[in-house]
């Protein structure tokens, strides 16, 4: 069984005081930090790279999930490493052809390799990097079109899930977009392991609460099956 893992999305958090704010999340109860890169090519947004990873890893020793929304993953595979990333996300959309290598070389700098999916690309597409000799440890499904925090959950995304779910027993299935306290039950039950959420938690009243919550309907859900 995949561990649960309550990833807080640092792209709610007050950029300008990271370092209390990881402190914080991890006091809290979180075991990873997600953090999302975005370039404006891939995303409409544009947020941090490498050297602000690199600036928080000497406040932090907490995981850090590193979320890559940018065009060209693999010219961010070393700066990511050397800055002290310890998951490296990319998108399938634009890596179909070179998936193979950029796996190599995050394994090789140290990082753990995982992929993502747009709402609209088909789970299919990541079978391949899930059965490769050397695979991709994690499949990130969006739940939101990537970009900004604070949307709607898409409920539909669930099937994707659960048939990685199914496929992969031990995989760590993460979900990102819209989770929160009332949706969290729909994600975990269809499957998902780590769960990312950013407006629901450091927008909530008692963030702790919120984190425990998606915490629990997860444990939940694990031990119903
Ligand atoms: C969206 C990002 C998410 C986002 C989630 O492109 O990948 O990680 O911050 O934020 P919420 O939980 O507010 O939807
Ligand atoms: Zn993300």
């Amino acid at each position: 069984m995949a561990a649960p893992k309550i990833a807080p999305s640092m792209l709610s958090s007050d950029f300008a005081n990271l370092a209390s704010e990881a402190e914080r999340m991890v006091r809290l109860g979180a075991d990873w930090l997600h953090m999302d890169i975005m370039c404006r090519h891939f995303v409409p947004n544009l947020t941090i790279g490498a050297p602000v990873i690199q600036s928080l890893r000497k406040h932090t020793k907490a995981y850090l999930d590193c979320h890559l929304m940018v065009t060209n993953p693999s010219d961010y595979v070393e700066p990511f490493g050397k800055a002290g990333a310890s998951g490296f996300t990319f998108h399938i959309e634009v890596a179909r052809d070179n998936w193979q290598e950029l796996i190599q070389s995050i394994k090789s700098k140290g990082m753990r390799p995982g992929v993502s999916l747009r709402p609209g690309t088909p789970v299919e597409e990541v079978f391949p990097l899930v059965e490769a000799k050397n695979p991709v440890e994690l499949v990130l499904v969006m739940t939101v079109e990537p970009g900004f925090g604070g949307q709607k959950f898409m409920p539909e995304m669930m099937d994707k899930v659960r048939t990685l779910r199914k496929k992969y027993p031990c995989l760590d299935i993460e979900v990102d977009g819209g989770l929160g306290p009332s949706t969290i039950d729909v994600a975990a039950s269809a499957g998902a392991n780590c769960i990312v959420a950013g407006s629901s938690i450091f927008g909530a009243a008692d963030p702790g609460e919120v984190i425990s919550v998606l915490r629990k309907s997860v444990e939940g859900s694990q031990n119903k099956s």
